[in-house]
């Protein structure tokens, strides 16, 4: 997975109307309604400052709590408002609604420097339901969209995903730094490697266990999860937290760590008791041995000194999960040791949000570690390796990442045979540097899009019309396209251009919808082959070109790919060399800086297609024009297309 995505200072800003996500969810007390902890407020500051300074117009929305039933006053961002203008010094406004007049008069009327905030974007159900019409009214009141809420990052919601179709999007300071940390430790780090996980459950830990079991040197599991691991040990856990359902579950755990040579550190004893009350009279056993009756709520001293000995020789720990029940000052030794421990230690040391961020803020430790994550639901969907639908919309560091693109055509039409094919594809194309996209048949794309969400797997469809709604029987709308959650769409393939009277004109009038639609174009051009043995190969492609992107803004025609799909090689095992798809690609780039400019022509993303298979796609894509390819018959085998995907760079 990789995590190459533009930040804030990666875009110009400056005089531009910039929509900022931040997460602003911070604790109300019930009685006066004030802010209780404003830390979330805090984070986001460094973001906010940048863009004050660099004479933004920003437009902040966020979310709090969770209304039910549109706007509630209690829920309102007044007071974060009121907050966030005592900490920057300066005057906030905030608008009486999210996309409604008040708020887009009041985003109108922002001068450079100047801060508006929108009220709950949860006031509008269609907030979690990422509705296109809503994202797309957020959208236009600015020009430049900057997510830095990382605690809802792991959510596909209008302010989080959806504003990212409709506007360049980047990262703020907050999700850069959680992605820079906790990419780095786990991708390249610093051994020994060392995980504490802890918390009620394992159920809620399975993905992280088995995303960090291929990478730590020890795991250590501790906390009430703990018990359901000895338990399928066959030891006694008397009447201690245990998924009896998981017990199958842990056993494979255990002996995947042994197969695969990791230290699995479970506490060799543990303090038990007869109650769960802050008051209960405790013992110490040796664990395994809890008597009947009696339950495990804390480590014991053996386990803290065990623990502690791995920990001080760690250069990387990842911590998530209290190690017992902490909120009980009996029972938060366990937990207060280990955090400690973690706080003496040299390594960098990462606490993984959500109840251990808790624990290590009350236990004082708080600014003795390198990184506590601001996302308690986000970063441990994170640290189980999912991509995050809030990181995952904007804007790759490289604008021509290689993308591989399947079109499966008219094949693999039925969920079974599609879902056969995407789940194949999933783990095979993880690590993939490329953007993978699929482009499926029509009756498909519903359940592929459902199981490709939190993976880098991108969903295209192979055609859309131009028009929204209306007399056009059997033709499918980019606005349906994107009520489902498709990406992208292919547009003007040459087989829609031959059988189905496709026209320059009307692959123009489809990339305008598609684009008013939030979905990426990858639109195609390519000559026949006597067009190419008459010589007039250049001079067609660019009339085609010429074509599509006629009255298409830069800005537009920054969220296009093109793919250059000579019909001659298309199904006919006759691939282009390299050179004949090098010397057409670099014409089309000539093309698009006669139409905008060179910077726009150089951030192009074009492609070639026809005949790409798993041997040639690596001569192909290496060529300086060719971002990637369109591949059709080869993207029907998962282990072809795997390896055609592996061949890009990010
Ligand atoms: P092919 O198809 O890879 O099977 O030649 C390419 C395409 O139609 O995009």
């Amino acid at each position: 997975m990789t995590m190459l995505k533009k930040n804030v200072t990666d875009i110009d800003v400056r005089g531009k109307r910039v929509i900022v996500r931040v997460d602003f969810n911070v604790p109300l007390d019930k009685k006066t309604g004030e802010i209780t902890d404003d830390k979330r407020i805090q984070a986001a500051l460094p973001t906010i400052r940048y863009l004050i300074e660099a004479q933004a117009k920003i437009i902040l929305v966020s979310h709090l709590g969770r209304p039910k039933a549109g706007p509630e006053a209690k829920f309102s961002m007044k007071p974060a408002v009121d907050r966030l203008s005592e900490l920057i010094g300066q005057p906030v406004t905030l608008a009486a609604d999210v996309i409604g007049e008040d708020a887009k008069h009041k985003a109108e009327l922002l001068q450079p420097g100047d801060v508006l905030m929108l009220e709950n974007v949860r006031f509008h159900k269609e907030e979690t339901k990422n509705d296109p019409v809503f994202a797309r009214s957020l959208a236009s009141m600015a020009e430049i969209y900057v997510n830095d809420a990382f605690g809802t990052a792991h959510r596909a919601h209008a302010s989080t995903a959806g504003l990212a179709r409709y506007l360049p999007a980047v990262s703020g300071f907050l999700i850069q730094k959680e992605l820079d940390v906790m990419g780095q430790a786990l991708q390249n780090p610093k051994r020994p490697f060392v995980a504490i996980l802890g918390g009620a459950k394992v159920s809620d830990k399975i993905g992280v266990i088995e995303n960090l079991m291929d990478k730590v040197d020890t795991l250590i599991i501790g906390g009430g999860m703990s018990y359901t691991f000895f338990a399928a040990m066959g030891k006694e856990i008397g009447c201690s937290l245990c998924e009896t359902d998981k017990i199958d579950l842990a056993k494979s755990l255990i002996e995947k760590a042994e197969k695969q040579n990791i230290n699995l550190l479970l506490p060799v004893d543990t303090v038990i008791a007869e109650t769960f009350a802050a008051d209960a009279p405790s013992q110490i056993v040796c664990s395994g041995k809890v008597p009947e009756g009696w339950m495990g709520l804390d480590i014991g001293p053996k386990s803290i000194s065990e623990f502690t000995e791995v920990i001080k020789d760690a250069a990387t720990i990842v911590w998530n999960g209290p190690m017992g029940v902490f909120e009980f000052e009996a029972f938060a030794g366990g937990t207060r040791e280990i955090a400690r421990a973690v706080a003496d230690s040299d390594a960098v040391s990462i606490i993984g949000g959500g109840d251990s961020a808790a624990a290590i803020e009350l236990l004082g430790f708080a600014d003795r570690v390198t990184h506590i994550s601001t996302g308690g639901g986000a970063s441990l969907e994170f640290l189980e390796g999912k991509v995050l639908p809030g990181v995952d919309a904007l804007l790759d560091k490289n604008p021509r990442r290689t993308m591989a693109a399947g079109n499966w055509k008219m094949n693999a039409g039925t969920p079974a045979e599609a879902l056969k094919l995407v789940e194949a594809l999933k783990p095979a194309v993880a690590k993939a540097a490329s953007e993978v996209v699929v482009a499926v048949p029509y009756t498909a794309l519903a359940s592929v899009v459902e199981a490709c969400s939190y993976t880098n797997i991108k969903v295209a469809a192979q055609n859309c019309h131009d028009q929204d709604s209306g007399a056009f029987t059997g033709e499918i709308s980019a606005k349906m396209l994107a009520g489902m959650g498709v990406s992208h769409v292919v547009i003007g393939h040459s087989e829609r251009r031959q059988y189905f009277a496709e026209t320059d004109e009307s692959v123009n009038r489809k990339i305008k919808a598609a684009l008013n639609w939030g979905l990426r174009p990858i639109v195609c051009c390519g000559e026949t082959l006597d067009q190419r043995e008459s010589g007039e190969t250049l001079s067609l492609i660019h009339s085609q070109i010429v074509a599509a992107f006629e009255n298409l803004t830069i800005a537009q025609a920054a969220f296009v790919t093109v793919a250059y799909e000579p019909i001659w090689a298309i199904g006919t095992g006759k691939v282009a060399t390299d050179e004949q798809a090098q010397e057409v690609c670099a014409q089309i780039r000539k093309t698009i800086s006669e139409l905008y400019d060179e910077e726009t022509a150089a951030s192009m993303r074009i492609l070639y297609g026809g005949s790409v298979n798993a041997a040639n796609a690596s001569g192909l894509f290496a060529q300086p024009d060719i971002d990637g390819g369109l591949v059709g018959g080869a993207s029907l085998k998962s282990d072809d297309f795997s390896v055609i995907c592996l061949a890009g760079h990010a």
